[in-house]
Parts: structure tokens; C-alpha cells; sequence
């Protein structure tokens, strides 16, 4: 009975094109692969498993001048591949794969696999430098039948059997120095190239694993060329899941909403219950469901009677949709400086832009930190003004009181944007305890039908007396701009798991700012939370003081991508920078500390799946950090 290595070769990656046949000393990297298992003491058969593309035609060529077999066949599925191999070559008892992109592989793993199988049907050696796999031809046979036209990856061989009767084992005795530990000897780019490069160059045409491990013991240096790599191969290795948000009851109430053809069930329509949720959870007598968290902003001031010849103050340094609704009610945004250290509006600028004219004041509370709401209260009482929290980036943050973001003011607005800290696609939500404004808000956003109540979305009076010809519907201008059925499904579902989204985002900032704190670093200043402050992080917001040492911001955001973070989002320009506002002339008031910050803000994302995925950005930022060293 034949015993085999499989070596799984491509020329083709849009990483490092050509990958397998690049030279090393005159020799293709696949032949270091081919070489070194060559040595192994048990195989009778060793067999380029490798694809129909043309491109790889000449891996054909390489295996028969190595004296080895080759097999063509699925560019996607391995497994396939390996099967397909098995019954081309009959006889063949046991398999021990190697992955063509392991230069250094070595053929003592392979041996130490195929003594193990000898015991086993399926040997798992992953976690090692080079990942080796081993199994019996009868155990791949069953996996294939199992599989169907599924494709599944070697290493989730092991769960997709879970409750199949084989004996898996994990490969023992591996000798200690082929544990992974900061190396990485894999070709996927460039960097890798030149790593395998410099050790190969260095080394003795028949080195061995050992002796490469010592030279690098010798020049530790040589690791850094390629290793900064790991992160984003890893990542790539995992794939991204980028619909974890939506994994709770959001199919379930989407199902629901289209079975019912869009009518209320026992618990009311998706958005009333949405609502419900959302303002029991803020202790607010009312909420309202929009279409967005700019429309909200709109039904909001339109609430307070802001219209023509009125001026709403409002920060700089935030979204121009906040500017936005100010003008669309016919008013002006007068634009108000903000604090240094929190990039919150500054109240002391607040009251210098008061004038007779001024109806409301707009507080952003951006990044995910409240601002100084109880000084914008006591202005708002001292000179008859409203209040509008604006908490798109806000979500069940608190203040020094214990108060929660959107409960202070008149009227709290959040926005249910795909970067929320909760999302719809689009959406937003207003609250407030008092009864004329929610009515007014739901009537603004709900096409003016004078039957809308302050807590109701729906026209409740008889159907005789609506579907009348003499029946008016609508005593208000109005605009429709109300949340549409599916999206309240959504919202609703994520409106369930609010506390636990918000904790996810804490716990990402949280990380970020004991990482910049105890790297002890001048190059970022984290937005300040005052004491007592919960911050709930919509994303991490801090300034870059690159400009001190000569780096740039774009410098400092390629080398963090280049270490494996996510890319580093820039601040807005500030409203009145804006061309919307400054070529037409909408607003005025200088904001000269807001200016001067919004060039240098620096946004790191917090919407991470779980603790790993935080590891991978506070990784990137502390090596980002030791790189700069200042
Ligand atoms: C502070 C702030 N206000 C308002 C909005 C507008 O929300 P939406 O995109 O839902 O209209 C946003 C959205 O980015 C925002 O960040």
C-alpha cells in the first residue's frame, strides 16, 4: 500500500503573482518544497497537486524535471483536488499534505504524520509553522460523500465531522521548535519573498528547519521584513464577517413583516414596537421612528417653531446634515466653536453667538461622549431657548448625572446609518416627554395626517367615517418621511440587543486609550471623557499631533493599515468650511479651535465582532506607536 505527500501548488495570487515559480538561487520556490520532502523516509509517491489554468502549465513542467507526479484539476476545492488525485493514483493507502507556499517545510513533520496515521484516519497538524494535514483514503471518501458540492477547507475538516465515528487526532510529539511563534514562513507577499530570500541566501544550499531557526536566533532583524504581514493574512485566512450585527431577531421580524403583508401582528406594527422599545429603554414618554437621523433633526426644530429669521446654534465640527436641517426649516446654523480636549461644543462660545434671533441650540454629541449638557440647560433656561440633542453618534452614553445621551434636552435624535452603533441601512428615531412636540414631529414626518397622535403612528378612526368624500385628512404642510416597515423590523431587533452593541464599542475604545495611555505616546491625544462621563465610543476619536515630529497624517494611517488595522477615518470638514455653506453663504460664526482640530482628528473604528478582532487594531496601533517612537 502506497503512502503519498500531496504538495497543493498555484502559480496564480493577485498578492504576489507567479509565486511558486519565482527563483531563489536559481531555483523555483515550489522546488525547496519539492526537495525537502523528498527526504522523507516514508513515502513512496510524491504528487504536485495543482490546476487546469494555463498559468499553471508550467508546474507540470517543474514536477517531471523533479521526478515527481503531478495532478490537475479544481482551481477551488482542495479537497477535490486530493480526492481526485487519490483515485488517479490507485493504491494509494495514507496522505500527508503540504502546502506548496511552506518553503521551509519540513520532512520530519510529514514522517511524524504518517506514523500517527498508522492509529488514526485523520491527523490534524495545524498551529505549526506549516500547516500539514494526514488522513487514510477511506476517511476522505466519506468526507467527499459528506461534502457534496459544499467546498470546505482541510482545516474545517474536523467540526464538519464532528459527530462521524473516526479517530482524529492531533499530531503529538512534535519537536518544541516547530511550535509557531513570532515567525512568519508562508509565501503570500512580497515582504515574504524577500524574507525567504534573505535566510535562503545566507544559509547552506541543504539547510535544515533548525538551521534556518538559528540563523534568524542570529539575526532577529531579519523577521521584521514580513512579519507585520501575519495580522492581515490572518484576517484573510478568516474571511470578514461583516453580518454579525444582524444575527439576532432582525430575519425572524423581516419574515414576519413580509408573511403579514406588512399588517400589525398582536404587539402592533414593527416600527410602534420599535418605538415602544425605544423609549421605554430611555425612560421618554415618546418615540418616534424616521427615515433617517438628518429627517429627525428637520421634524425636531420644525417641532420648536424654528422657521425663517430664526438661527439655531449648532457646533462646526460635525456632519453638515446638522446644517442641513437647520436651513431646510428657513433658518440659519450659526456655527459654534468647540473644546479642545473634548471636541464637544463650548459653551462659553455658545452664549457669545446668542442673539435675539436665536430659537434653539443643537448639541452634537459626537465620537460617542455627551456634551456638557447641564451648562447647555442652564443657557437654554437663562435666554427661553429649546434643546436638541443630536445623538446619531450617541448611543446610551451618560453624563456626570447618570443621565442618558437624548434625555436631557427637549428632544433627543439618534440615526440608525449603517456605521451606527445600531442600524437599519438607514433610519432614525426621536424622543421626548413632551406631548405637543411628539405630535407635531409625528405629524411632520407622517405626511401631515391631522389623526396622528403624539404616540401613534397610525390614523385611528373608524373606516366609515376616513373613506368619505367629505373627509379632510391632512391640516399641516408636511413631509413623508417615516420608517419604513422593514427597516422598523430591523430596528427592532437591534434596538433588543442596544446594551450589548454599546458594550462592544466601549470595550473597542476602552482598549485603544489604555494602549495610547500606556505607550505613553505624544503622537495621539485621546477625546477626553470628563470625570464621571461614560463615553460609548461610535468610534474613537483622537488628535494626531504628527505635525511636531514631521508626520504626516496619511503617514501614520498607511503604516497603521500596513501593521493590520482597519483605515483610520478623517474628521469632516468643519460645516462653515464646507462648500454647501461657505459658496452659498448659509451660517456664519468663526470656529478657529475647530478648524485647527478637524485637520488633525484622527477616527479609529470600534464596531469589531468580539475581543479578537479589537486584538488585531490595538496591535496595529501599538506597533504603529513603537514604529513612530515619539
Ligand atoms: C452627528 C450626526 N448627525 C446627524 C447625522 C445624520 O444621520 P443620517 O445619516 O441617518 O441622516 C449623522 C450621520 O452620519 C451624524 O453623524
Amino acid at each position: 500500500m502506497v503512502k503519498a505527500i500531496f504538495i497543493s501548488v498555484r502559480t496564480g495570487s493577485s498578492r504576489l503573482p507567479n509565486k511558486s515559480i519565482l527563483k531563489i538561487k536559481g531555483k523555483h520556490t515550489i522546488e525547496y518544497v519539492i526537495d525537502s520532502v523528498k527526504k522523507s523516509k516514508y513515502a513512496d509517491k510524491i504528487v504536485l497537486c495543482t490546476t487546469l489554468k494555463s498559468e499553471d502549465d508550467i508546474l507540470y513542467d517543474i514536477a517531471k524535471k523533479n521526478g515527481i507526479d503531478v495532478f490537475r484539476g479544481s482551481e477551488h476545492d482542495k479537497l477535490d483536488r486530493w480526492w481526485w488525485t487519490l483515485l488517479t493514483f490507485q493504491a494509494i493507502e495514507s496522505v500527508v499534505t503540504v502546502d506548496g507556499d511552506d518553503l521551509f517545510y519540513d520532512h520530519k513533520l510529514a514522517d511524524l504524520c504518517f506514523e500517527q496515521l498508522e492509529d488514526s484516519d485523520f491527523v490534524n497538524g495545524q498551529g505549526l509553522y506549516n500547516d500539514t494535514y494526514g488522513f487514510k483514503d477511506d476517511f476522505l471518501e466519506k468526507v467527499m460523500k459528506a461534502k457534496k458540492d459544499q467546498i470546505i477547507e482541510p482545516h474545517e475538516i474536523v467540526n464538519f465531522l464532528k459527530n462521524k465515528d473516526f479517530k482524529v487526532s492531533h499530531l503529538t510529539d512534535v519537536p518544541h521548535y516547530f511550535k509557531k511563534q513570532n515567525i512568519r514562513m508562508t509565501l503570500d507577499y512580497q515582504e515574504d519573498f524577500d524574507f525567504f530570500k534573505n535566510v535562503i541566501e545566507n544559509l547552506n544550499d541543504n539547510f535544515t528547519f533548525k538551521d534556518v531557526l538559528n540563523y534568524l536566533l542570529m539575526n532577529e532583524s531579519v523577521v521584521d521584513i514580513n512579519y507585520f504581514r501575519e495580522e492581515e493574512w490572518k484576517k484573510n485566512q478568516l474571511g470578514v464577517d461583516k453580518g454579525w450585527r444582524f444575527r439576532g431577531n432582525e430575519t425572524d421580524y423581516l419574515t414576519k413583516t413580509l408573511d403579514s403583508g406588512f399588517s400589525a401582528g398582536e404587539d402592533g406594527t414593527m416600527v410602534e414596537r420599535v418605538e415602544r422599545l425605544f423609549s421605554k429603554k430611555h425612560n421618554q414618554k415618546y418615540a418616534i421612528g424616521f427615515n433617517s437621523g438628518t429627517s429627525t433633526l428637520h421634524a425636531a426644530l420644525n417641532a420648536f417653531g424654528v422657521g425663517v429669521g430664526d438661527e439655531v446654534i449648532v457646533p462646526a465640527l460635525t456632519p453638515a446634515m446638522c446644517g442641513y436641517s437647520i436651513w431646510q426649516t428657513g433658518a440659519v446654523p450659526v456655527f459654534c466653536d468647540v473644546r479642545e480636549d473634548t471636541f464637544l461644543m463650548d459653551c462659553e462660545d455658545v452664549e457669545n453667538k446668542i442673539t435675539h434671533k436665536t430659537k434653539a441650540i443643537m448639541a452634537v454629541h459626537i465620537y460617542g461622549l455627551m456634551c456638557d449638557m447641564d451648562s447647555i440647560m442652564n443657557i437654554a433656561d437663562k435666554y427661553g431657548l429649546y434643546v436638541l440633542e443630536d445623538c446619531a453618534q450617541c448611543f446610551l452614553a451618560k453624563d456626570n448625572n447618570g443621565d442618558i445621551s437624548g434625555t436631557v434636552g427637549h428632544i433627543g435624535s439618534w440615526s440608525f446609518e449603517n456605521s451606527k452603533h445600531l442600524s437599519c441601512g438607514d433610519g432614525g428615531i426621536v424622543t421626548t416627554n413632551d406631548e405637543k412636540l411628539a405630535k407635531s414631529m409625528r405629524q411632520f414626518g407622517g405626511v401631515g395626517f391631522k389623526n396622528l397622535t403624539a404616540s401613534s403612528g397610525k390614523v385611528r378612526i373608524s373606516r366609515d367615517k376616513f373613506q368619505d368624500p367629505n373627509w379632510k385628512r391632512h391640516n399641516v404642510m408636511a413631509y413623508n418621511y417615516r420608517m419604513p416597515e422593514l427597516c422598523g423590523a430591523v430596528a427592532l431587533a437591534q434596538t433588543e440587543r442596544m446594551e450589548e452593541f454599546c458594550d462592544k464599542r466601549i470595550e473597542a475604545g476602552n482598549s485603544y486609550l489604555k494602549t495610547i495611555l500606556d505607550s505613553n505616546t505624544d503622537l495621539l491625544k485621546p477625546q477626553k471623557s470628563p470625570g464621571g462621563f461614560v463615553n460609548s465610543y461610535y468610534t474613537f476619536g483622537a488628535l494626531f499631533n504628527g505635525e511636531k515630529y514631521g508626520i504626516e497624517w496619511q503617514t501614520f494611517r498607511k503604516k497603521y493599515i500596513e501593521f493590520g488595522g482597519d483605515g483610520i477615518y478623517a474628521a469632516w470638514k468643519t460645516q462653515n468650511q464646507e462648500p454647501c455653506f461657505k459658496d452659498n453663504k448659509i451660517g456664519w460664526g468663526d470656529v478657529p479651535i475647530a478648524e485647527k482640530l478637524q485637520k488633525n482628528l484622527m477616527q479609529f473604528t470600534t464596531n469589531q465582532k468580539d475581543e479578537n478582532e479589537i486584538k488585531v487594531q490595538v496591535n496595529a496601533l501599538k506597533k504603529t506607536l513603537k514604529y513612530f517612537n515619539k
